[in-house]
């Protein structure tokens, strides 16, 4: 069975950058075969790893339900569904990307959703790791017809605000139907010593802290350049810490 590694925190974290350097890690690594899931509406796990979306599921049901009789003809339904999901998927030598994009939105398309839904899980199930960069209520993965998740990272800033949405969402994760097996906290563009203040923030959550990412300029300057951070060097402090993380806690 696939392993799931996802993650989760506030807006503007670094979810979407530690995301892109597990790939990388992975993808360099011989952990392919690696499916990266865009997961949140608003993200752009594409960007960072300069990959250009053409489409996403979003999109393939947004025009579907737009002109439902636009099938090709001597296709059915099911067929002409799945054909687009293929063609949406990026792929790579080492991992392909697939982007969830906009989520449902109003009106009944539960036969569309049922046969996008049936073919990812379908689909995902040919990969050995799958990196789920999610949304702030991982609905994606509550969707997920087994639940499990190996390992949720919850990233948080240099901040008792962005540690306290780690709590929440530490805390909301018992709602959800879902078979976790590893959770740690990564603290992006953190010190090298963490403050007592912060420490024991992290104590209250009971959760050990599997990274501290420093502060990275080679991710401005990547960003700036429009450079792919799948390119980044070995040396790079983020990369680095990162390599670090999954030593420790990559689900095998
Ligand atoms: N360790 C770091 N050092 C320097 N810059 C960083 C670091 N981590 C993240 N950033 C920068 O912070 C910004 C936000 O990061 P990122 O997009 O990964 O966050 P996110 O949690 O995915 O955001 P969103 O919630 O909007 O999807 C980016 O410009 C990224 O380059
Ligand atoms: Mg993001």
């Amino acid at each position: 069975m696939s392993k799931v590694i996802a993650f989760a925190g506030k807006g503007g974290v670094g979810k979407t950058t530690v995301a892109t350097l597990v790939v990388r890690n992975l993808s360099r690594n011989g952990k392919a075969p690696i499916l990266a899931v865009d997961a949140d509406p608003n993200s752009n796990l594409g960007e960072t790893m300069g990959l250009e979306v053409t489409s996403t599921i979003g999109d393939i049901r947004e025009d579907y339900m737009k002109d439902p009789q636009g099938i090709p003809s001597g296709m059915d339904k099911v067929n002409y569904l799945e054909t687009l999901v293929e063609q949406a998927l990026i792929e790579q030598p080492e991992f392909d990307l697939l982007v969830m994009g906009r989520q449902e939105g109003q009106g009944c398309y539960c036969m569309v959703n049922n046969i996008l839904h049936n073919f990812t899980e379908k689909l995902s199930a040919n990969y050995k790791y799958l990196v789920v960069d999610n949304e702030a209520g991982m609905e994606h993965l509550s969707r997920r017809t087994s639940g499990n998740v190996d390992m949720l990272y919850l990233v948080t800033d240099y901040s008792l605000r962005g540690l306290r949405a780690v709590k929440r969402i530490n805390q909301m994760l018992g709602s959800l139907k879902l078979n976790i097996g590893n959770l740690g906290i990564v603290v992006s563009r953190g010190p090298e010593d963490l403050s007592k203040a912060f420490l024991d923030e992290v104590a209250e959550i009971d959760l050990p802290i599997s990274a501290v990412i420093p502060e990275d300029p080679a991710l401005l300057e990547y960003d700036m350049e429009r450079k792919s951070l799948l390119e980044l060097p070995d040396d790079s402090l983020s990369v680095v810490a990162i390599d670090e993380m999954l030593k420790e806690t990559c689900p095998a």
